[in-house]
């Protein structure tokens, strides 16, 4: 999440609609929903989707603030970083839509969507319905207006300096700081290393158990920063259900299934045909290559590693030819 606001900028309707909630407009793009539904207008086209969807992949372009290259709600509507500024698209990535010129987007500066899209969260997310929650973990989405979940929206990111448990940088999860094991990693050990240092160097030394810090997170599909080095990010996260978002890679992503079993559907990245279906086993590792846009089917509660390469540099050398979609030579 960002400082940076620019809430006076974003354009919401004075009254709510019959079911409660308010429109909202970015550029040309019309945002309303009712009961069940989200729907999305823009000049040459409408397109709409289930409420709970919406909202799940809404609130994933917010928290991680538009994210590595494109966030594709579904295969129509999305975001592509910029860095700076934002694209925003419907049919873009889609090659049906494309060919019927139907697709369309607009570029925006990353402070007035981020605040659109923060504002649309707040005002059609209902008391009960946590978004980054697996389905059997939140209320439902659905319904009149009713209430709100502003703790849920507006969590913290998970974004450490150097790396969890390290003095002055992000804390181990405890009972007490309500970060509870969860029902499905019941049987994952708590217990934390020993650690042994030379004196003079007790802030320099750290570990923990990533394993007993994964069981205690409250959210699914949400990479969060746990250890850096210059630009490699260790970005884990525990999946349950699907990845309510389609991610459209803008640089190869590491994936080290530290548990169970998640599979996923590889489409390429531009026109969406499929490439590939890659079942991940504990103890698997793969690379998804900057071409594709990959979602992730995980039937039971899994740990994922995601390494993620933070350089700014990445999008146009990788746009530009000069470093390749993929990460080895064999
Ligand atoms: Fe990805």
């Amino acid at each position: 999440m960002s400082v940076d606001t620019t809430p006076e900028l974003v354009v919401r309707s004075p009254e709510t609609n019959a079911q409660g909630y308010h429109e909202f407009s970015l550029g040309e793009f019309r945002f309303k929903r009712d009961e069940f539904f989200a729907y999305i207008n823009w000049p040459t086209g409408a397109h709409i989707m289930s409420v709970d969807a919406f909202l799940r992949a809404l609130q994933r372009d917010v928290a991680w603030d538009f994210f590595y290259g494109i966030v594709n709600f579904d295969g129509v509507f999305g975001t592509m970083n910029h860095y700076g500024t934002v694209d925003i698209f419907a049919g873009r990535y889609n090659d049906a839509y494309r060919k019927a010129e139907l697709d369309y987007y607009e570029n925006v500066e990353t402070p007035l969507i981020r605040e659109t899209f923060k504002s649309i969260l707040g005002d059609w997310t209902n008391e009960g319905f946590d978004p980054f929650a697996s389905p059997h973990e939140t209320g439902p989405a659905f319904g009149i207006k009713h209430g709100a979940n502003t703790a849920a929206i507006t969590r913290r990111r998970v974004a450490a300096r150097r790396m969890v448990n390290v003095p002055g940088d992000e804390e181990l999860r405890t009972d007490d700081s309500g970060h509870r094991v969860n029902r499905m990693f019941a049987y994952v050990p708590q217990d934390e290393p020993d650690i042994e240092v030379e004196p003079g160097f007790e802030s320099e030394v750290a570990a923990f158990s990533l394993f007993a810090y994964l069981s205690r997170s409250q959210v699914t599909w949400n990479p969060s920063v746990v250890s850096v080095c210059k630009d490699s990010l260790f970005c884990p996260t525990t999946e349950e259900y699907i990845l309510p978002i389609i991610h459209g890679n803008d640089r190869v992503e590491w994936f080290v299934q530290l548990s169970d079993e998640i599979t996923w559907e590889v489409e390429d990245r531009d026109a969406g045909g499929v490439r590939a279906r890659v079942t991940m086993k504990a103890g698997d590792v793969c690379a998804m290559p900057a071409d594709i846009r990959h979602q992730g089917y995980s039937p039971k509660r899994s740990m994922l590693l995601v390494w993620e390469n933070g350089s700014a540099d990445l999008p146009d050398l990788i746009a530009s030819g000069q470093t390749p979609t993929y990460p080895i030579e064999f």
